[in-house]
This record gives structure tokens, C-alpha cells and sequence, in this order.
């Protein structure tokens, strides 16, 4: 049986990372066999990427070239790892896919549809997520995480109202794919609380 594929997605800081190693844990306790990956890096092309793109110094490029870089990256990790596993019968747990390049690269309504275009032909029916699970919180509070942790990076440093549009963009992402998005609120609960909620979402979408 092919596997599953499950992407996690939000704000820097939101919590994204915590819970991926959470229910990877889970996953492989019950015998799946998951990988855990994540954009843009884990192959040597994405991680060259990953430099370059969130490099704090750079200069401002359009929104349009940083998404087919960002989609570059993913074509190497679909090929190298994504479709093996999944085909091999693993699950795959992704911190982040093409929902951050929605969230973080569409500035104006046109670049939705850009984006989506780009995946159709990139990702194809084969590798499509089975589920998207946004961890979602204020950007005051994904932004004190962050900084606590001790490492911001370029996108990290472009300030609140960006956040807010990131945020606003995950939202508007859950709304045209109901079935397949959950948003979490991570506001003021417990690592284990949203743990709980995540794993009881994805048995149900295993199921459908
Ligand atoms: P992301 O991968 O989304 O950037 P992380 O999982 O690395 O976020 O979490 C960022 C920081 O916030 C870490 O220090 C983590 O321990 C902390 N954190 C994660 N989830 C919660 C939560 N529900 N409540 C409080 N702190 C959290
Ligand atoms: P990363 O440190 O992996 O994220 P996090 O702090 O949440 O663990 O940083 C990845 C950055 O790249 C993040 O700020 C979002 C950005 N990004 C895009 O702008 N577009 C994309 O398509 C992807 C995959 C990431």
C-alpha cells in the first residue's frame, strides 16, 4: 500500500518542527516506517537553495522567481525522496511544501493561481498531500518563539506585517481545500494538547 503524506505548515515558530518530531515518533512506534524532510533542503540542491534564499543580506528578488526557486528545491526532494518513499508504502512527514510558497510568495491575488499552476506540473496527482496541518498563532507569539530559540533568518526579519500576511494567506489556503487542511490553534496550549489533536486528524484522514 502507498503511503501517506503529511505537511506541516505555518509561521516560523509556530511549533511546526515540535510536532513533526512528535508524531514521527508515533508513526514509527506503530511500525510506518516515516521519513522526515524538509523545504527547502534535505537534498544537496535544496540545501544550496536554502543559503541562498534565506540568507538575511540578499537582495529583494520578485515574489515570482523566489517561488520556482523554492519549487526547484521541492522537484529535487519529490524525486529524491517524497516519491520513493511513498511508493515504497512510508509515510512522509514534510515541514513545509507548496502551501509556504502561498503563504510566503503570493503578494498579489494573480500570484495564487501562478503558484498553483507551478504545482500542478511539479507535483503532479502522484504526490499530492494527503494532509496539510497548519499550526496557526499569532505572529507576536511565533515571533517570541523564534527569538528565544535564538535564530531568525531573512524571512523571519521582515517584520510583523508580513507575518500577518503569511497568516492571512494560510487562511485563505484552508479555505479553498477544506477536506485536506487543518488549522491548529496554537495559541496558549500545551505541546501535547495539539499532539493529541494532530494524530486523532490524521487516523481520520487515513481512513478517508
Ligand atoms: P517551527 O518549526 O514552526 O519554527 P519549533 O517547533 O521549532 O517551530 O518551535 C519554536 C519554539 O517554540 C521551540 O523553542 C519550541 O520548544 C517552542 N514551542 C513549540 N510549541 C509550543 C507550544 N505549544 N507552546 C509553547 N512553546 C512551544
Ligand atoms: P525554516 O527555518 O525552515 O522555517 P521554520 O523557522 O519555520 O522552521 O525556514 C524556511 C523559511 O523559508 C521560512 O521563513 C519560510 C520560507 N519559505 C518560503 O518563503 N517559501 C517556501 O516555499 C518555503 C518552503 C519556505
Amino acid at each position: 500500500m502507498r503511503g501517506k503524506f503529511w505537511v506541516f505548515e505555518g509561521m516560523d515558530g509556530a511549533g511546526k518542527s515540535t510536532q513533526a518530531k512528535l508524531l514521527f515518533d508515533k508513526l514509527a512506534a506503530a511500525g510506518r516506517n516515516p521519513i522526515h524532510v524538509r523545504e527547502p533542503g534535505t537534498t544537496a540542491l535544496g540545501e544550496s537553495l536554502r543559503e541562498m534564499l534565506l540568507s538575511a543580506d540578499r537582495d529583494d528578488w520578485h515574489q515570482r522567481s523566489e517561488a520556482l526557486l523554492f519549487f526547484a528545491a521541492r522537484n529535487e526532494l519529490l524525486r529524491q525522496q517524497i516519491c520513493p518513499a511513498l511508493d515504497s508504502g512510508n509515510d512522509v512527514i514534510c515541514d513545509r511544501f507548496t502551501p509556504s510558497t502561498v503563504a510566503y510568495q503570493a503578494k498579489e491575488p494573480s500570484d495564487f493561481d501562478f503558484i498553483f499552476g507551478i504545482h500542478q506540473l511539479v507535483v503532479g496527482q502522484n504526490a499530492q498531500p494527503d494532509g496539510v496541518i497548519i499550526f496557526d498563532c499569532e505572529p507576536e507569539t511565533s515571533y517570541h518563539r523564534v527569538c528565544e530559540a535564538g535564530s531568525t533568518d531573512g524571512f523571519e526579519n521582515r517584520g510583523i506585517a508580513f507575518q500577518r500576511k503569511v497568516r492571512s494567506n494560510y487562511k485563505e489556503f484552508s479555505k479553498r481545500f477544506p477536506e485536506t487542511t487543518l488549522v491548529v490553534d496554537c495559541e496558549n496550549r500545551s505541546i501535547d494538547d495539539i499532539h493529541q489533536q494532530v494524530c486523532a486528524w490524521i487516523e481520520h484522514r487515513r481512513d478517508v
